[in-house]
């Protein structure tokens, strides 16, 4: 964890910039939402070729029965995804960092490539819960390689759905892959080994500004939001490029689009 990475300024320019794509998103008659713990949802057409876009994805409570808005459209977007640090000036602007660069490699990856943004809400009472998995699942590659950088734009506590991690959880092996293949996607159990027991949950409550680093073996889950304060923040994901990337992960780049690092390499 590291408090402080991100000034007072970059973190209001991405909240005021998120605000402004979520103004201009149009609501689709079928909206998208987003769920982990329905893959069927979580394999719509609009998620998996989000990899190379801008989109907006809804909270799954977000509805009315009827199908219409629960609240403003500001308050029922759960993320923005995946394409936002490379078609986005501002998060290109935040996302391209030297201290990035620094980190990756302090961590032992040479050639940093990253594959994926989001910007998270959890919005106030209706922010969805994420269950316990490991970012490998999403990202695999040989040997496993990818980190998740986590950038809090909001204090992030017990309260309004904090991230929670078990500590040495790293060690563990990868539990399950998400496949997309000729026959569709659908998460595949590669280890028997458990999640992790509640009690072995901790916290990680940090003010707005702090960036946490998560290795992609390291079991985190979010509880639902259920207090009227939001918990927005915005994530990069980065793989060595060194690493084999595996076909059937979701998200591909192509030669034309590729995934890039944190520093323009001449
Ligand atoms: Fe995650």
């Amino acid at each position: 964890m590291l408090p402080d990475f991100s000034s007072p300024q970059d973190v209001a320019a991405l909240r005021r910039r998120a605000a402004e794509i979520v103004a201009d998103f149009e609501v689709r008659e079928r909206a998208p939402v987003f769920s982990t713990s329905d893959p069927a949802v979580k394999s719509d057409e609009y998620f998996l070729t989000s990899g190379d876009k801008v989109r907006c994805f809804f909270e799954e409570e977000a509805f009315d029965a009827s199908g219409r808005l629960r609240a403003s459209k500001d308050l029922s977007v759960n993320k923005i995804g995946h394409a936002l640090h490379d078609l986005d000036p501002v998060f290109a602007r935040f996302s391209h960092d030297p201290r990035l660069q620094a980190i990756a490699l302090e961590l032992g990856v040479s050639d940093p490539r990253v594959y994926q943004s989001m910007y998270i809400f959890k919005q106030p009472h209706i922010g969805g819960e994420v269950g316990w998995h490991q970012d490998a699942t999403y990202f695999f590659t040989e040997p496993h390689s990818v980190t998740t950088l986590w950038f809090a734009l909001e204090a992030a506590n017990r309260s309004n759905g904090c991230l929670w991690v078990q500590r040495g959880g790293h060690r563990t092996p990868l539990r399950e892959r998400f496949v997309v293949d000729g026959a569709g996607s659908r998460l595949e159990r590669i280890d028997a080994m458990p999640w992790p027991e509640q009690g072995e949950a901790e916290p990680l409550e940090v003010e707005a500004g702090t960036l946490v680093v998560l290795h992609g073996l390291l079991p985190h889950y979010s509880a639902p939001n259920r207090s009227p304060v939001s918990r927005h923040a915005y994530t990069l994901h980065f793989v060595d490029g060194g690493a084999g990337y595996a076909k059937t992960n979701w998200l591909q780049r192509t030669a034309e689009f590729p995934a890039r690092g944190f520093v323009e390499v001449p």
